[in-house]
């Protein structure tokens, strides 16, 4: 190796090493972090998050508080557990009850949490009815309440996840933004839609870019990052710190550590082949498994199936079949099939 190309290196390990932002005393060594899914990001699904990218902030499902203020010790364990390696490791809460906020806050940081983030994003039916999630962006007010109290309660930081507004014209997440900073937030992500859109459209990343003219915590944009280039795309429209990733790690748990990867050094790393991707799909069968027993693993992952298999031939009829199947061993054989036939077309 040449001294000039021992130095390009050198500059490589350095930037690549450096804290991109720091989330109150929490530093935060990537710029792309893991969004939060419902019945999604499990520790199994952050493990296999983990095993790629040793530094990106990783975040729990959304943890009802009424459910946590409830007597249900196998729910909670499930939700709660979490590993060493994790960190930094947010947990996410949803509710619109200052007090219980507070409350599950601090059941949230005994826990283990390194963060607690507060969900005032979700769109469903059900969850805004009851005046959680994105109806908080209707209850300015109230949101701001929930962030004081939960700073109130824990010692660690406090982060809010939200969107453009509720619908089209209620897009108030400039203000938004800033009333959250001002009652304690330390950082935030912005999901770039509306509640009234749900998940249709494209995420308008260009929207939140004059937000950190005004916001000082560090902010994370979110919506529509499935590569690398997207990913630096969304930097440069938003201007935000960084990039927090929901449905692009389905299937694809190492596109943060290829998104830090092309961050750090300029360079696209392929995508996972398929036998990769079916051995990752085992473990994450037989970690869902060990968290949840065999029955009801086996009918959780059916989910996962069709995001680990996407683009290669017959996928429909493969899907067809591992969707009904319930028995492991012939889900296992089904999966070793795909990878001799995709091997042996190339
Ligand atoms: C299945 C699913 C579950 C989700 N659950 C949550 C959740 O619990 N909390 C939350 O703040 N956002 C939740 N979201 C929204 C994502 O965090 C993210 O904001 C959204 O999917 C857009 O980002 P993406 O294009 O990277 O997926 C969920 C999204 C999906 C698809």
């Amino acid at each position: 190796m040449t001294t000039q190309s021992r130095q390009q290196q050198k500059q490589k390990t350095q930037q690549k090493n450096k804290p991109v932002t720091k989330i109150g005393n929490i530093e935060i060594k990537s710029c792309s972090a893991l969004a939060p899914m419902a019945g999604i990001t499990d520790l199994p699904l952050r493990r296999l998050v983990r095993k790629f990218s040793k530094n990106c902030l990783l975040t729990t499902e959304m943890i009802s508080s009424e459910m946590l203020m409830q007597n249900r010790p196998d729910e909670h364990q499930k939700i709660l557990v979490r590993e060493e390696n994790e960190s930094p490791l947010a947990y996410q809460i949803s509710g619109h009850k200052p007090e219980m906020m507070a409350k599950a806050a601090r059941i949230l940081q005994k826990s283990g949490a390194d963060i607690v983030d507060i969900n005032m994003g979700c769109p469903v039916k059900k969850v805004v009815c009851g005046g959680d999630g994105s109806a908080l962006m209707r209850t300015p007010q109230i949101a701001s309440d929930i962030v004081k109290a939960v700073k109130d309660a824990v010692d660690i930081p406090v982060t809010v996840k939200f969107r453009l507004g509720y619908t089209a014209a209620e897009q108030n997440f400039f203000e938004f933004a800033k009333l959250m900073q001002d009652s304690g937030a330390d950082a935030m992500t912005i999901h770039c839609r509306t509640r009234s859109q749900m998940y249709s459209g494209t995420a308008d990343w260009k929207a939140i870019s004059k937000i950190k003219n005004e916001i000082s915590v560090p902010v994370f944009a979110n919506g529509d990052i499935v590569s690398p280039q997207r990913a630096k795309e969304c930097l440069e429209q938003s201007g935000a710190d960084g990039v927090a990733i929901a449905r692009g790690v389905l299937g694809a748990p190492d596109l943060i550590y290829r998104i830090e990867h092309y961050f750090s050094t300029g360079e696209i790393l392929p995508e996972l082949d398929i036998s990769q991707k079916i051995e990752l799909l085992k473990d994450h069968i037989n970690d869902e498994i060990a968290l949840r027993g065999e029955h009801v693993a086996l009918q959780f992952v059916r989910k996962f199936y069709p995001y680990y298999i996407r683009g290669i031939r017959d996928a429909a009829v493969y899907r067809g079949t591992l969707v009904t199947e319930t028995s492991y061993s012939k889900i296992f054989e089904i999966l070793d099939t795909i990878v001799q036939k995709e091997t042996a077309a190339g």
